[in-house]
C-alpha cells in the first residue's frame, strides 16, 4: 500500500457498511479518502485518530444525479488534484420477486445507484 499513500480516493457508499471499512482502511494507509453519500455528516474513518481524520473528506453526492457526480469529481480535481482510485460501493438492497409489479420502484432505484451511479463515477473518475 505505500505506493498509494498520499494518493487520492474516491469511496461511495461511504457513510455505512463495506464503503465506510474502505475509507478507513484507506485513509489509515495514509490515502486521502473522499467519502461520498447523500448523509455527509455520517462519514468519518473508523479509526479516531486525528492522523486518518484529516485524511477524510466526506462530500454529499447522490451517485444517481449526474450532475452532482460530474460536479464531485470537479471538486476533487480542483481541491485535491484529481482522483486515482475509485471505489463503487453504493449501493441498495431490496428483497422480493420479480414478478411483484409493485416493486418497480425499487427495482428502478437498484439500476439507478448501481448501474448508473458506478457509471457516472467512473467516467468521471
Ligand atoms: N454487506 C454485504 O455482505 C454484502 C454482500 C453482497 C452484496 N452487498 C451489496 O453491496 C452494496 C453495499 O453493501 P453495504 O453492506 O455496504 O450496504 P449499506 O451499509 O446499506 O451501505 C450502502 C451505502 O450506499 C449509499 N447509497 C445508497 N444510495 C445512494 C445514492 N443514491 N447516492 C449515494 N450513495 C448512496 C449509502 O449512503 P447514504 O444512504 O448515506 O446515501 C450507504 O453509504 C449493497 O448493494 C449490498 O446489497 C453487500
Amino acid at each position: 500500500m505505500e505506493r498509494w499513500r498520499d494518493r487520492v480516493a474516491v469511496v461511495t457508499g461511504a457513510s455505512s457498511g463495506i464503503g465506510a471499512a474502505i475509507l478507513t482502511d484507506l485513509a489509515k494507509a495514509g490515502v486521502i479518502v473522499v467519502g461520498l453519500s447523500r448523509h455527509p455528516d455520517r462519514i468519518r474513518s473508523f479509526d479516531s485518530t486525528p492522523e486518518a481524520q484529516s485524511r477524510v473528506h466526506p462530500v454529499q453526492c447522490d451517485v444517481t444525479v449526474e450532475e452532482a457526480v460530474k460536479d464531485t469529481f470537479k471538486w476533487v480535481e480542483d481541491n485535491l488534484g484529481g482522483t486515482d482510485i475509485l471505489v463503487n460501493c453504493a449501493g441498495v438492497f431490496y428483497q422480493g420477486r420479480l414478478i411483484d409489479e409493485h416493486l418497480t420502484p425499487q427495482i428502478k432505484e437498484t439500476f439507478d445507484v448501481e448501474i448508473m451511479g458506478t457509471l457516472f463515477c467512473t467516467r468521471e473518475a
